[in-house]
């Protein structure tokens, strides 16, 4: 039932970017009493019914959340690890089935920035605008982040390369699961091995966390350690989040001392 006075297109848009995807029918369904077949059918003809903005079949939803967790990361492993460039990592991921967030997201947000430049930010997952124009950090959160690049002199065109643990939006902004962690991570791992950043910061917990082996991200932020990469191993720190830092304005200090003891780095390196 739409409450009057709201347009019906915009709340169907509204709910599916808070990441309702499922609704109840108004007519009750014993779907156990029904074929698997005939259950998959009416499961699309109800989300095409009920949101025809973002109908999705049911089958490919189906197929995405019945891969096995094991075989969808030996999947993600070897098609990674095929990848020979970026931009056949990019092809390998669009390709990629083994993670169901690819069929609520609208886009895949590989990357933004120079893969030449010397660092790499890896973030958490896209939000709702990183999803609508398949970029990485273009929203509030990255608007704050290019103001903390440029602040030490930095710019994500020239210098930095920005990508995230997921690259594909979990429904409506929720912390990924550690089994979608556990299946996109060889694709991030190569991403980073590919784009071969002399520095690598982590920007948040899930990626302190899945990447470093950080738990505790107030705890384990501005901390060098390194990240092995391939045959190299290169420089890592984790920072917080702007996500954060936009709830907790007080805590940007601690994030300034992270990007100046960046700077630092850069600079020592140089
Ligand atoms: N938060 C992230 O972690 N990544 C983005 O791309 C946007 C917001």
């Amino acid at each position: 039932m739409i409450p009057a006075g709201h347009d019906p297109v915009e709340l169907i848009a509204w709910y599916a970017e808070m990441g309702v995807t499922e609704m109840l029918d108004e007519t009750p369904h014993d779907h156990f009493a029904e074929s698997p077949q005939a259950a998959e059918a009416a499961a699309t003809q109800a989300a095409a019914r009920r949101n025809p903005l973002r109908a999705v079949p049911a089958a490919r939803v189906i197929a995405a959340d019945a891969t096995a967790p094991d075989e969808a990361m030996q999947s993600a492993r070897l098609l990674a690890g095929q990848a020979k460039t970026l931009d056949e990592l990019k092809v390998a991921l669009a390709s990629f089935e083994g993670c169901a967030l690819k069929a609520t997201a609208k886009n895949l947000v590989f990357a933004d920035g120079n893969p030449e430049g010397r660092v790499m930010f890896v973030g958490e997952a896209p939000g709702a605008d990183e999803d609508r124009l398949g970029l990485p950090f273009v929203g509030r959160s990255g608007q704050l982040l290019d103001r903390m690049l440029a602040a030490i002199g930095l710019n994500r065109q020239e210098h930095v390369y920005i990508a995230n643990l997921l690259p594909w939006r979990p429904p409506g902004n929720r912390t990924p699961t550690p089994q979608e962690v556990a299946i996109c991570l060889p694709f991030i791992q190569r991403q980073i091995e590919l784009a071969n950043p002399d520095i690598l910061v982590c920007i948040g917990g899930p990626s302190a966390q899945g990447l470093l082996g950080f738990t505790g991200i107030l705890a384990s932020r501005g901390k060098w350690t390194e990240y092995e990469m391939g045959a190299r191993r290169i420089r890592a720190l984790a920072t917080l989040h702007p996500a954060y830092l936009l709830r907790q304005p007080l805590q940007k200090r601690l994030a300034w001392r992270d990007m100046r003891a960046l700077k630092a780095a850069l600079d020592a390196a140089s």
